[in-house]
């Protein structure tokens, strides 16, 4: 049996660079789909990178090293009893398949892989996810996602790069949309990253899609890029696209207040013409974590680091007030134990508006610079494992890779598991798969 870890051990992540790092995605992509008519679209790169990487070279085959003078026989040939010791394998007898676009840290997978779904191809632009997505997943995400999907590139070969699977799964970025036109169609979405699932979408034409975004897309231009994103996906790509649902992850077994809308569709000839959201989790999800904030505090004492500082909470409260006295409600807030997170974000006010008491501190001494001395009222900031915990990630998945500053923000970019758990099985339920 050869082990995953053994192949991708400490030593060789790091001669990694994560920012170039798809020659290893080929790889990392081949491992997991190898048998499979799936591993066809990364054979070629991934048998050349594995015939010039001595270290690879030897891992792949236990010692044994590959020579063959024809890559895509090679890839043919090869079989490798290989093990996925990472927290989160491919299942083993899977129902489904799906891609991973805009994969952040995995949420989409997780969901999606417990259901019975087998990941067959994953993008994301962003080093430290990719590094998290590794140790979890065993599989490195291609980056950017409009080397595929770029303009010259036609529908044929992105049919050819990208291997074939029932479901998309997309957290597409929410950037400002430039539509021309009352209700704008597939062109006119161009130079967006929903062009490029678009593109996807059209050159693959996949039984489903299940595509997530920020409650305010309902509401961007008076509702006129939902309504184009909606046209484009109902009357360009003909999919049955039922009228998108805002849904909340506390109502789904996580105590965040987390709203996030989604869009799912079917093709059309599979002829589903109803789809019902889900009002609460799937029966007995191992993504559950709790109904209020206490649930999912930290078990024990927590290092100082995350405390404020006296200077840092003074500058809190006189923020707070001044606000206040200009009628708006915003600023620094606690959640008790009884209570329900607020949305978990990146930048803005995200930490400060989900501060808690924790009076366990016993060791007042600084770790890192702070201005004045830590605070005596244990007012401190949520960890990361906390963050993770609000999504839905189990405490099996790893964080240790990456520093806290990027778990915070891959926490707060990514999906309430649970939700996409719920709304996969709805979808599944429909394939009859
Ligand atoms: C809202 S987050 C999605 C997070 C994901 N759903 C999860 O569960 O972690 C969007 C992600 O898209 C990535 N991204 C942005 N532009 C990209 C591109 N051109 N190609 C691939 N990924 C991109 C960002 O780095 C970010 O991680």
């Amino acid at each position: 049996m050869n082990k995953y870890s053994n192949i991708f051990d400490k030593d060789f992540k790091k001669t990694i660079d994560y920012n170039k790092a798809d020659e290893f995605a080929y790889v990392t992509h081949f491992l997991q789909n190898l048998g499979a008519n799936s591993a066809e679209p990364f054979s070629e790169v991934a048998l050349e990178t594995l015939l010039s990487n001595e270290v690879l070279n030897s891992r792949v085959l236990n010692g044994d090293s590959l020579t063959y003078d024809n890559p895509r026989k090679l890839a043919q040939s090869l079989t490798l009893d290989l093990e996925f010791d990472v927290p989160f394998p491919p299942p083993e007898n899977d129902q489904f398949t799906f891609i991973d676009l805009f994969a952040g840290i995995g949420g989409f997978r997780l969901a999606l892989q417990s259901l019975g779904g087998k990941c067959v191809f994953s993008s994301e632009i962003d080093k430290y996810c990719k590094r998290t997505y590794e140790a979890n997943f065993g599989e490195i995400p291609f980056g950017d996602i409009t080397n595929f999907t770029d303009e010259k590139i036609t529908d044929e070969e992105i049919d050819k790069t990208i291997p074939d699977h029932d479901i998309i799964a997309a957290g597409f970025p929410c950037q400002a949309f430039s539509i021309a036109g009352k209700r704008g169609g597939f062109n006119d979405t161009r130079g967006t990253l929903f062009f490029d699932v678009a593109r996807i979408i059209k050159a693959k034409r996949p039984k489903a899609f299940i595509l997530e975004n920020v409650k305010g897309l309902v509401s961007h231009k008076g509702g006129k890029t939902l309504a184009t994103i909606l046209n484009v996906l109902r009357n360009d790509l003909n999919y049955f696209v039922p009228t998108p649902n805002v849904l909340n992850a506390k109502d789904f077994g996580v105590p965040q207040n987390r709203e996030r809308i989604i869009i799912v569709g079917f093709r059309s000839d599979l002829e589903v013409n109803e789809f019902n959201f889900p009002e609460q989790n799937v029966d007995g999800s191992e993504f559950i974590t709790g109904s209020s904030f206490g649930e999912i505090k930290e078990k024990s004492e927590v290092s100082v680091r995350y405390y404020l500082s006296d200077v840092y909470l003074n500058t809190l409260e006189k923020h707070r007030k001044r606000h206040k006295s200009k009628g708006n409600g915003f600023g620094y807030q606690i959640i008790n134990e009884d209570e329900t997170a607020n949305a978990i974000v990146v930048g803005g006010m995200g930490r400060e508006r989900n501060l808690i008491i924790d009076n366990r501190l016993t060791n007042y001494n600084p770790v890192t610079n702070i201005k004045g001395k830590v605070n005596k009222e244990g007012v401190r900031k949520m960890t990361p494992r906390e963050w993770a915990r609000l999504q839905g990630f189990p405490d099996t998945y790893k964080i240790d890779v990456v520093s806290d500053t990027q778990n915070y923000k891959q926490f707060g970019n990514s999906v309430a598991v649970p939700v996409i758990q719920a709304v996969g099985s709805q979808i599944i339920n429909k394939l009859n798969v």
